[in-house]
């Protein structure tokens, strides 16, 4: 295989898209019997993890998982879909989409129970991070979310700088205090 198939120029949306159902069993959840947040956040990033691979055909590490909204409870029992696309591909980066629908297998209702936006990093086998094909976007929903996740990562690049400076004012001010006789 020559290295133009493994890493070309461009790929599409389509190629990204990425798919997994699970059952919720006991083990994933809680006294109530509603499947665990932190159970589906991990569902949340294999999936979107799925779509970044597809796309950079290299290692991923998620850097980063956008605040997630639990619309609804899911329960024991019922069949979790997740869904995932690439939205953007930056420079070494990418976004991803992540949606969630929670299906009970009774009465055969669908529901969306949560979305999410993550940000991989492909790296290579040393762990050097590596640039990322171009993303080629076909349908208008696509180009919508394409230009959405620019503003998204300024918002995530501002709000990174706040925590930073908030992080180095609160150890000023530790240090400060240690130093107190
Ligand atoms: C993510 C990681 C590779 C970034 O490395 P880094 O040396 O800080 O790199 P940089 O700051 O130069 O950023 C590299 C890219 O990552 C993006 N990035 C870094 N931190 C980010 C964050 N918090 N949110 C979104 N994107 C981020 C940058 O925008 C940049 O993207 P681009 O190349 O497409 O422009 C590194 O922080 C890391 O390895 N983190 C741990 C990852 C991990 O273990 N994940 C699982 C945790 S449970």
């Amino acid at each position: 295989m020559t290295s133009t198939e493994t890493n070309p120029i461009a790929r599409t949306v389509a190629s990204t898209q990425s798919e997994m159902t699970e059952i919720i069993l006991p083990n994933d959840t809680n006294t109530l019997g509603n499947l665990l947040g932190g159970r589906l956040m991990h569902f949340i990033d294999v999936t979107g993890a799925m779509a970044a691979y597809r796309h950079s055909r290299a290692n991923v590490v998620t850097a980063a998982m956008d605040h997630i909204d639990f619309i609804r409870p899911v329960h024991l029992g019922d069949l979790v879909t997740l869904k995932s696309s690439v939205n953007r591909a930056f420079s070494t980066s990418m976004e991803v989409g992540v949606k969630v629908w929670a299906e009970n297998t009774r009465t055969g209702s669908v529901v969306h129970v949560a979305s999410a936006y993550l940000v991989f990093v492909a790296i290579d086998d040393q762990g050097r991070r590596l640039q990322v094909p171009q993303l080629i976007t076909d349908t208008p929903n696509e180009v919508r979310r394409h230009a959405d996740a620019l503003l998204r990562r300024e918002h995530r690049e501002a709000e990174s700088a706040r925590r930073k400076e908030a992080r180095h004012a609160a150890t000023a001010q530790e240090d400060a205090a240690a130093l107190q006789p």
